[in-house]
C-alpha cells in the first residue's frame, strides 16, 4: 500500500510505501528519527533541548531521539538555534517522506499547510507531534480519524498551556473524573499584558511588543490578544473532558484589546484582578457545557488571581478528586519545547513497542454533548458606564436593569472623577448575559450615557 501526498496541480508520489516503513520500525533497534517541519521558535527549542537533555532521555525512555531533518521557510535565515545546514530543506515533503524518518514533529503553526503535513505523515502510518492548537481547534475531528484509519497516533501536550502537562493530566489523571468545571488561563501573551498593566501602569502596545520580542505571540499576535489562541486551546481541553469535538464556531470569546487601566483600577479598588479566563462547566445533566473565553473579574482571594506574567494556570474539577491546581509557563521556547519532548517520549516508546493505540489521543463518546448558546449563560457582572453627573440619571439607569429582572449588588461613583461626565460602576447580581447585553443596549441609548459601556464578567468559582 502506498500513500500520496499532494504538489500543486500534480501529485507527489511518495516512494517509501508503509509496508517497508513498518519493516524499519520493526528493525528500530534503540533509535527514533525525527523530522521536524519548522525550525523558528519552538522548533529551534526542541533541537536545542534534544542536544542538552536527549542523552538523558535516551537513558531514561531506553530509546534514543535523533533529529534527522528540518524544513523551514527560508535556507538563508539566520537561526538562534544551531540547526546544522545539512539538516535543513525548505521542502517538507522531503522530510515527511524521507524513509529515514519515523516520527514527524509538525511545528509550523497555521491551518493549511500545516494540515497537509500532518495528513502526509498520518498517512504514511507515521506518528505526528504537534505544538498547533489552531489546526487542531479547526480540523481536529479528521486528523484524529486519519490516525486511527491510518493505525498510528497524533500528539499534542504543546498546543495547550506550554510547559504544563495537562492534556496527560486530562486523558490519564483524570480518566476516573467526570470533570465539571475547568478554568484557564491558558494565553502567555494575553497574561502578560494584563499582568504588566495592573502592576507597572504599562501601555499595552509596549507590553505587546515585548511579548511579541520574547516569543511568546502568534504570528500575527490578533490570534492571542482577541482571544483566539486561548479559544482554541479551551475547545482542546473541553473537548478531552467532555467527549465531543468542540466546534470552534460555538465558542464565545472576547479578548482585552478593550481592557483600560480604568478598568483594571476599578476592578482592584473592589477586591478583582482582570484575567483572560478559558470556561468549560457543566450545565444541567443534557450534555450542554459552558465553553468561553473572556476577560473575567477573578476575586483576589482566588489562586487563579496570582499567577502572572507568562504564566499559565489550569484549574481543573473532577467529581472523584475535587480541584486540582496545574501551574507554570504557558509560552516560550523551552517551555513549549519541554512539552514536546513528552510527547516525543511517548511517541518513541510506542513506536518502540507498537502499541500505537497505548492511549487514544481522542475518544468521543458523548454523543448529545453541545455548547450552550453564551445568552444562556449566567453570571455576575461588573459594568463600567460614562455618564452625564445629573439628579435621575442613576434611577433611570436602574429602573432600566430592573425591567429585565437584573439585580443591582452595588453602585459606586469613584471620586476624582468630576467633569462632564463621570464613571458609574455597578456590579450586579447574577443574570443570563442575553438579559444583561439587552439591557446594556437599551442603557447605552439613553443621552445621559456619553460612551459604549464596558461589562466584564465576575466569576465566583462555586
Ligand atoms: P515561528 O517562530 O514563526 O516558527 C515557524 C517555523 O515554521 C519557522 O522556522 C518557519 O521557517 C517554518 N515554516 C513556516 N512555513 C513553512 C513551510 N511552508 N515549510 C517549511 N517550514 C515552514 O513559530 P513558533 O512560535 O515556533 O510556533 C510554531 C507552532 O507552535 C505554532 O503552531 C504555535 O501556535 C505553536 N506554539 C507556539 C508557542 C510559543 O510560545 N511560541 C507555544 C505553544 C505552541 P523560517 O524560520 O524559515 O521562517
Ligand atoms: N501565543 C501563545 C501564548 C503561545 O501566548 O500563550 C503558547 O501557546
Amino acid at each position: 500500500m502506498s500513500g500520496s501526498v499532494s504538489k500543486g496541480q500534480g501529485v507527489f508520489k511518495i516512494a517509501l510505501s508503509r509496508a517497508v516503513f513498518r519493516g524499519k520500525l520493526t528493525a528500530l533497534m534503540r533509535q527514533v528519527k525525527l523530522g521536524i517541519i519548522g525550525g523558528g521558535t519552538v522548533g529551534g527549542g526542541v533541537y536545542e533541548a534534544l542536544r542538552r537533555n536527549g542523552a538523558l532521555m535516551a537513558l531514561r525512555l531506553g530509546v534514543g531521539l535523533e533529529i534527522v531533518r528540518v524544513a523551514v521557510r527560508d535556507l538563508k535565515k539566520n537561526r538562534s538555534a544551531r540547526i546544522p545546514r545539512a539538516l535543513l530543506t525548505a521542502d517538507w515533503r522531503e522530510v515527511v517522506c524521507d524513509p529515514e524518518v519515523h516520527l514527524v514533529v509538525e511545528l509550523i503553526g497555521g491551518t493549511t499547510v500545516a494540515r497537509e503535513v500532518v495528513l502526509a505523515a498520518l498517512r504514511l502510518g507515521k506518528p505526528v507531534v504537534t505544538a498547533n492548537k489552531a489546526l487542531l481547534s479547526a480540523h481536529g475531528k479528521e486528523l484524529f480519524a486519519a490516525a486511527q484509519k491510518h493505525g498510528t497516533n497524533l500528539y499534542y501536550e504543546a498546543s495547550v498551556a506550554g510547559g504544563i502537562p495537562i492534556i496527560k493530566a486530562l486523558r490519564e489523571g483524570f480518566v476516573g473524573n467526570r470533570i465539571t468545571a475547568l478554568y484557564g488561563i491558558v494565553n502567555g501573551t494575553c497574561n502578560y499584558i494584563l499582568t504588566r498593566m495592573k502592576l507597572e501602569g504599562a501601555d499595552f502596545d509596549a507590553v505587546l511588543a515585548d511579548a511579541q520580542r520574547l516569543g511568546y505571540a502568534e504570528t500575527p499576535p490578533d490570534l492571542d490578544i482577541d482571544g483566539h489562541d486561548a479559544a482554541h486551546k479551551t475547545g482542546i481541553l473541553a473537548s478531552l473532558a467532555h467527549g465531543f469535538w468542540v466546534n470552534p464556531k460555538t465558542v464565545c470569546v472576547e479578548g482585552i484589546r478593550h481592557i483600560s487601566a480604568l478598568d483594571i483600577k476599578f476592578a482592584g479598588d473592589l477586591g478583582y484582578t482582570i484575567k483572560l479566563l478559558g470556561m468549560v462547566k457543566k450545565m444541567g445533566p443534557a450534555g450542554r457545557v459552558q465553553v468561553s473565553v473572556y476577560p473575567t473579574l477573578v476575586p483576589n482571594a482566588h489562586v487563579l488571581a496570582s499567577v502572572n506574567g507568562v504564566f499559565n494556570a489550569v484549574f481543573v474539577r473532577g467529581d472523584i478528586a475535587g480541584d486540582a491546581l496545574f501551574y507554570g509557563r504557558g509560552a516560550g521556547r523551552d517551555a513549549t519545547a519541554s512539552a514536546v519532548l513528552s510527547d516525543l517520549a511517548d511517541a518513541a516508546l510506542d513506536l518502540k513497542f507498537g502499541t500505537k493505540h497505548r492511549l487514544p489521543p481522542f475518544v468521543p463518546h458523548q454523543r448529545s454533548g453541545a455548547v450552550a448558546p453564551i445568552e444562556e449563560v449566567v453570571s455576575q457582572y461588573f459594568v463600567r458606564l460614562n455618564v452625564v453627573d445629573r439628579p435621575g440619571v442613576l434611577a433611570r439607569i436602574a429602573t432600566l436593569f430592573g425591567q429585565l429582572n437584573i439585580g443591582i449588588s452595588s453602585v459606586i461613583q469613584p471620586e476624582g472623577h468630576e467633569g462632564k461626565s463621570v464613571p458609574l460602576i455597578f456590579m450586579l447580581h447574577y443574570a443570563t448575559h442575553g438579559a444583561v447585553r439587552k439591557a446594556l443596549a437599551r442603557i447605552a441609548r439613553l443621552p445621559a450615557v456619553k460612551a459604549r459601556p464596558v461589562m466584564l464578567r465576575v466569576e465566583s468559582f462555586e
